[in-house]
Order: C-alpha cells, then sequence, then structure tokens
C-alpha cells in the first residue's frame, strides 16, 4: 500500500495530490485565470503562480491527510512534456522532498497519467486498449499493451483538439477554456446546419488535423456577419463544430481500435469530459462489441491525482527516476 505525493505543474495548472493504495487521500488543483486576459497561457506568469500555489496545495494535502512526509514512500512530478519553467518548479519541489525524506523520486510523464486516468477507480492492472488522448496540448492515438508499453499510432499534424475548441470559443467571443462553453451552447444549438470539414477522416492513417475545421469556422462567421452576435448562430456553429470534430474523433479511433483487434477503448484528457464525445464514443463501441472505459471528469482535466496514479503504477512496477533526472519540456511518450 504504497503512499504516494504528487505535483502536476506542466502547464497552468498547480495540482498535489496524495494516493494511497487506491485511495486518493487529498487532490487539490489551483487554477489560474490570469491567462485570459492574455489570450493564451503565459510561462513566466504561470511558474510565478506555480511558486506561490504549490507550497500552500501541499501544507493543505498534508494536513487534510494528517500525514507528515516522512509517511510518504515515494514523491512524483510531472517532467514532461509541458512549459520548461512551469515543469521545474514542481519537480524541483518533489526532488527536495524526496532528498529530504530519503525517499524515491519519480518522474512522470504527463500523457501518462491522463492515459492511464481512465484505471483510477478499480485496477492496477492494465488491460491492453486503445487510448485516444485528447486535451488542449495533445490529440494522440495510442495502443497500450501494459504499464510503460506504448506505440504511438497517430497524433495531430496541426491544433490539438482542445486547441480548436478554445480557438473556436475565442472567435465567437465565449470564454475561456473553450471546451466547456462550446458544449453549454452546443445543446441548444443545430449540428446539421453546418456541414463543416472532417479533416484527414480518409487519410488512411491515424492523424488527425484540426486547423481546417477552425478556420472554416472562422470564414463561415465571416460570411454571416449579418447575423454576428445572434445567439442561435453562436449556437448553431457550436453544436456543428462540435459534431464535426466528435465525428472524427469516433471514427478514427474505432479505426484504430480495430486494427490492433482491441477489445477495450480508453479516452482521457480535458476534451474527454465531453458528453457528445462520451456518449458517441460510447455508442460506436457498443456497435464494434468493444468496451469503453472513461476517467471521471475531474479526473479529466490536468491534476496531480493522476500523477500519483501513474507514479504508483510505476513503483509498483519497480521504476523509479534519479533526483538527477531533468524536465523535458519535449518529452515523448514512445
Ligand atoms: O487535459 P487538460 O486539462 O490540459 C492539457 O493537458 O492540455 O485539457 C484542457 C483542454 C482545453 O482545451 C479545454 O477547452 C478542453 O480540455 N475541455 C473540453 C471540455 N472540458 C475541457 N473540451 C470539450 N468539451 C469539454 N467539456
Ligand atoms: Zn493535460
Amino acid at each position: 500500500m504504497p503512499t504516494i505525493l504528487a505535483i502536476e505543474t506542466s502547464c497552468d495548472e498547480t495540482a498535489v495530490a496524495i494516493l494511497q493504495g487506491d485511495e486518493l487521500l487529498a487532490s487539490e488543483v489551483a487554477s489560474q485565470t490570469e491567462h485570459e486576459a492574455y489570450g493564451g497561457v503565459v510561462p513566466e506568469v504561470a511558474s510565478r503562480n506555480h511558486l506561490l500555489h504549490a507550497p500552500r496545495l501541499l501544507e493543505k494535502t498534508l494536513g487534510i491527510t494528517g500525514l507528515a512526509l516522512s509517511e510518504v514512500d515515494a514523491f512524483a512530478a510531472t517532467s514532461g512534456p509541458g512549459l520548461a519553467s512551469s515543469l521545474m518548479i514542481g519537480a524541483s519541489i518533489a526532488k527536495g522532498l524526496a532528498l529530504g525524506a530519503g525517499r524515491p523520486y519519480l518522474a512522470v510523464n504527463h500523457l501518462e497519467g491522463h492515459l492511464l486516468s481512465p484505471f483510477f477507480s478499480g485496477s492496477y492492472e492494465i488491460e491492453p486498449n486503445v487510448s485516444l488522448i485528447v486535451s488542449g496540448g495533445h490529440t494522440l492515438l495510442v495502443e497500450v499493451r501494459g504499464i510503460n508499453q506504448y506505440r504511438i499510432l497517430g497524433r495531430t499534424v496541426d491544433d490539438a483538439a482542445g486547441e480548436a475548441f478554445d480557438k473556436v470559443a475565442k472567435l465567437l467571443g465565449l470564454g475561456y477554456p473553450g471546451g466547456p462553453e462550446i458544449e453549454r451552447r452546443a445543446k441548444s444549438g443545430n449540428p446539421a446546419r453546418f456541414d463543416f470539414p472532417r479533416s484527414m477522416l480518409d487519410s488512411g492513417d491515424h492523424n488527425f488535423s484540426f486547423s481546417g475545421l477552425k478556420t472554416a469556422v472562422r470564414y463561415r462567421l465571416a460570411d454571416l456577419e449579418a447575423e454576428r452576435g445572434k445567439p442561435e448562430l453562436v449556437d448553431d456553429i457550436c453544436a456543428s463544430f462540435q459534431r464535426a470534430a466528435v465525428e472524427v474523433l469516433v471514427k478514427k479511433t474505432l479505426r484504430a481500435a480495430a486494427q490492433c483487434r482491441a477489445k477495450l477503448v480508453t479516452i482521457s484528457g480535458g476534451v474527454s469530459c465531453n458528453e457528445a464525445l462520451r456518449t458517441e464514443m460510447g455508442e460506436a463501441c457498443g456497435k464494434a462489441g468493444v468496451r469503453l472505459r472513461t476517467a471521471p471528469p475531474q479526473l479529466c482535466t490536468d491534476n496531480a491525482a493522476m500523477i500519483a496514479f501513474a507514479a504508483s503504477l510505476r513503483f509498483r512496477a519497480g521504476f523509479s527516476s534519479k533526483v538527477t533526472q531533468e524536465i523535458d519540456p519535449n518529452l515523448a511518450l514512445a
């Protein structure tokens, strides 16, 4: 029953979690809203905020659990991919704690955290699966054979799916992050009004492209200048955009699963909070005779519980990292 303390600071969320065996004792996330004014994450602002929030969340999680640092078996942090100046904060704190307590340090790939999160409740056995990671920074299809056995099947060649949601929301004057806003507005919209492109749907590989979809929304908005500002237009664009994005994600994931003869599909990352994606992926998996595993929404967006869980699986499997291991902003999953 190892007790793992994990820190996540790869982008603009500061998070600390403590996992004991399969029980999540504490999981705290501090989101940064300052970036909205700049229209994107400002690395300098993010790292300064991590420095403010991480010690506070550390004290808070230890307070909630009543644990002393000496009772923690290993300290983990996200070591990449992400913003260098943000990754450094969490990794340095975790390394310092590990050295101080004389315990191992575990470096965790942020993408591995997402990819394993659907197994959080209930299973330390990582069943082979085809995994779709869809977040603000990544869109990846991965064949998973077990812990640390990953093969990249495909990825986005331009924007990540979440990035497309965020950029379309910005075009429409909606808030950040755009995904939840688009999902909310799509509920009242007509998904058949605009036939937006399903880029690379039939490309014959497992790659994605979302930048053409975003551009198509921009052109369509320009054509409809007279209607601009009308709530129905925004709702219809959101619904039509979401339908196009979800259709590509679902169809390409199912094709990858069929090619790998996978019996299980998993989805993770911020965009996997999206109800339309969950429902359509569930229906497509049902038709194909494949099971679907998702993580609860609070484990889909960036958090430290998923880092603690991945670290715990690595710890049990005998992996550890040297405290001299550097962060890597471009860390690859495989
Ligand atoms: O995993 P995450 O928190 O951070 C990264 O590692 O990138 O993902 C954030 C992304 C944002 O682009 C956000 O718009 C998107 O996830 N997102 C959603 C929804 N909730 C968050 N996209 C679509 N529908 C949602 N409900
Ligand atoms: Zn993420």
